[in-house]
């Protein structure tokens, strides 16, 4: 019973938020008179001596205490004796571990906003230092158009800049306080519970005490949110293992952040990607695991919650182990500019910008000018050259309306340089959105 029973073992990292919610009850006990001055001023200063002890390492566990409510209340009371048993006066340790959760998740959660901001500005850096650098795009893992690595970079700022609005609307949602919803119906002690979620930061107090006690979605929302931001840094991850590979070579990895093999002396291996994207993994599982849990449990507490812990504390360690990791490897980055641009020319990938040439200029409808391009395409690869190396005659005996101005659009820097479309790929557009990311970094 005492191994299945006991969370202290993991829960004893919610002890800092446990005695600040201990804290600020026993300061609202007082004020409303529900316990004397003297009493609570001797619980404060006991709690604050095992702050103390336990910043200092100096705090040993029983799991026969079951959890960190428990281990803090008993040492209380081994502190300060009697008036250690009037902390919990309308109070439960159910609307104490909510308070506990709710605050140690919107602390991770202020600390992963700062992680995110720290990824968005090393990929800003990279898609500043790259904005005309031109490279494949992809569609199928076939070259499809080419773009520049700068707007490649801008994509996943788009991606983690949309994780970091999940992560502060599911903040807001969090950032109710159940702390006075006691063990499921209330109190009928007068306390005071906007004076309690005020001391703790909470914008306001839960408004029903069944769900005070028994909500996790906000942990399940911040799963979600790192389950989907998981994902995100696992696509870069994995891009960043094909494209370090020799057959690509687009970029290298810094030794930093890349390992030998011990066999094979040429091996360069990027094992912090593959960490990221073997991590990813965890986060979706986590998820899975709290929301499997909580499916059917009726109302209110059932101990089955006292299993929201591990995977909310472990998806956060990793999500916040691999932002790190995925920052400092992409600033580290190196850019292969000259294969990147060899790569972006290769399997005709100026054929649109040839069909978008015959419609524009020949007013030809767009499906005539696929065939013709197509046409051309075959000559080209016949012949082994590219689509710009035909000649104006060549071309003609296809198409008798072109002329030399289809050379403009043929070539990848001119290809890039025409996608003027607003969120295209065009060095001109990427700049603007660069500058619109640095300034929304700012003013977040
Ligand atoms: N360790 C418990 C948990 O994490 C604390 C709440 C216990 N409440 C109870 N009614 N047994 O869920």
């Amino acid at each position: 019973m005492e191994r299945i029973n006991a969370s202290i073992g993991f829960d004893k990292r919610l002890y800092a938020q446990d005695i600040a919610g201990s804290m600020a009850h026993s300061s609202m006990l007082m004020e409303q008179g529900i316990i004397s001055r003297e009493d609570g001023q001797k619980i404060q200063e006991g709690l604050q001596t095992i702050l103390r002890e336990i910043e200092a390492g100096n705090f040993k566990t029983d799991p026969k205490l079951e959890d960190i409510h428990m281990h803090v209340e008993a040492r209380l009371r081994e502190l300060i004796g009697d008036p250690a048993g009037r902390l919990h006066t309308a109070r439960s340790r159910n609307d104490q571990v909510a308070t506990d959760m709710r605050l140690w998740v919107r602390d991770t959660m202020d600390h992963l906003d700062g992680e995110l901001a720290d990824l968005i500005d090393a990929l800003l850096s990279q898609a500043d230092a790259h904005a005309d650098t031109v490279m494949p795009g992809f569609t199928h893992l076939q070259a499809a158009q080419p773009v520049t690595f700068g707007h490649h970079m801008l994509a996943y700022v788009e991606m983690f800049g949309r994780d970091r609005s999940r992560l502060r609307d599911a903040r807001a949602r969090l950032n109710e306080s159940p702390l006075g919803s006691a063990a499921l119906a209330g109190t009928s002690f007068p306390i005071d519970r906007e004076m309690t979620a005020k001391a703790l930061g909470f914008d306001r107090p839960t408004a029903n005490s069944l769900d005070g006690v028994s909500d996790r979605d906000f942990a399940l929302e911040f799963l979600s949110f790192a389950s989907i931001c998981s994902m995100h840094l696992s696509r870069l991850a994995e891009e960043i293992v094909i494209w370090s590979s020799a057959q690509f070579r687009f970029v290298e990895c810094s030794d930093s952040f890349s390992t030998g093999s011990s066999i094979m002396p040429q091996k360069k291996n990027p094992d912090a990607a593959e960490l990221i994207r073997g991590k990813a993994g965890r986060s979706a599982g986590a998820f899975n695991a709290l929301l499997m849990m909580m499916k059917g449990l009726p109302m209110t507490y059932g101990k089955d919650m006292q299993e929201d812990k591990e995977p909310v504390f472990d998806a956060a360690d990793n999500l916040q182990l691999c932002l790190a990791a995925m920052s400092g490897m992409m600033r580290d980055i190196t850019v292969n500019v000259d294969v990147l641009k060899a790569a972006s020319g290769a399997g005709f990938s100026t054929a649109t910008d040839l069909a978008d040439w015959l419609v524009r200029s020949l007013n030809m409808p767009f499906r005539s000018a696929h065939h013709v391009t197509g046409t051309l395409v075959k000559m080209a690869e016949e012949r082994g050259v590219g689509l710009e190396d035909l000649s104006l005659a060549d071309m003609q005996t296809v198409e008798a309306g072109i002329t030399d101005d289809i050379f403009s659009v043929l070539g990848v820097d001119n290809s890039v340089a025409s996608r003027v479309s607003y969120g295209g790929t065009s060095p001109v557009r990427v700049r603007e959105q660069i500058a619109r990311w640095k300034q929304a970094l700012k003013d977040m």
